[in-house]
């Protein structure tokens, strides 16, 4: 049957307008990571700092499309325009606010050694003349550089810190650095790697923060207006709990 013809005019007055769609986000994100951020047996993208920034999503009314983003290039994704954000336990540092701009921080870290459980490494320092694995580009690599020697044969680079854990494992590497949280994790759910960890108190103490293009103010505002509200109704506090525990 032919449609019926409206009658001229009435069409924009028949129902009320529809609601502008909500904006969609793209987020870019190095998903193993865990407890931050991994892939579940489905594929989804899951962890600690992706229920964070789901939470900052519905209190600033916005929509986000996780998208998996290998470490090296992440922040390429950012400036080239291809993420919007990233959340990627990334630790706000002096030289990568040259480049992007950083929300309030949302999570304090550090860095922490795992060694195998009959090693003698006992401090920072014992690592100098071992192996040690690290993820390339992160503050574990920049720490490790800095102690070993940018250039040494022995800062062994893997493009993920579970690949650096795994080589730590079959005894390729004498020890991994990397972030507290990442590393605790892995001890936690790898019994069978025997591995123990090793803090030194000269680590510097880091926060993760959300990284935006540089001058994107709008997105900045309302992210840290959504992290600052899920800090103060206690969301934040529920969603720490879920990972690390009250
Ligand atoms: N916090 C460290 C850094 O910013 C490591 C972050 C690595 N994140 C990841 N999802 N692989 O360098």
């Amino acid at each position: 049957a032919p449609a019926p013809t409206p009658t001229p005019g009435t069409e924009a007055s028949a129902a009320a307008p529809a609601p502008a769609p909500a904006k969609v986000y793209v987020v870019g994100t190095d998903a193993a990571y865990a407890p931050f951020e991994s892939q579940n047996e489905t594929g989804e993208i899951v962890g600690f700092d992706i229920d964070v920034v789901k939470a900052v999503a519905a209190k600033a009314g916005f929509e986000v499309k996780f998208v998996n983003t290998p470490w090296e290039g992440i922040f390429n994704t950012l400036t080239q325009g291809d993420r919007d954000f990233l959340v990627s336990a990334i630790t706000i540092t002096d030289e990568r606010k040259q480049s992007m701009d950083f929300s309030q921080p949302y999570f304090d870290a550090r860095q922490l050694i795992a060694v195998r459980d009959n090693s003698k490494v006992a401090k920072f320092d014992d690592l100098k003349k071992l192996k040690v694995g690290v993820q390339t580009g992160t503050t574990g690599d920049e720490v490790t550089s800095k102690l070993l020697g940018k250039n040494s044969p022995n800062v062994k680079r893997f493009e993920s810190t579970p690949l650096a854990l795994k080589e730590l494992e079959a005894g390729g590497v004498d020890a991994v650095v990397a972030d507290n949280g990442v590393v605790e994790n892995y001890v936690a759910n790898n019994p069978t790697a025997k591995f123990k960890t090793v803090s030194d108190p000269g680590f510097t103490p880091e926060q993760y923060g959300l990284a935006v293009r540089k001058g994107n103010t709008e997105l900045m505002e309302k992210l840290n207006k959504g992290l600052a509200d899920i800090k103060a109704d206690g969301t934040y506090d529920q969603i720490y709990a879920k990972y690390f525990g009250a």
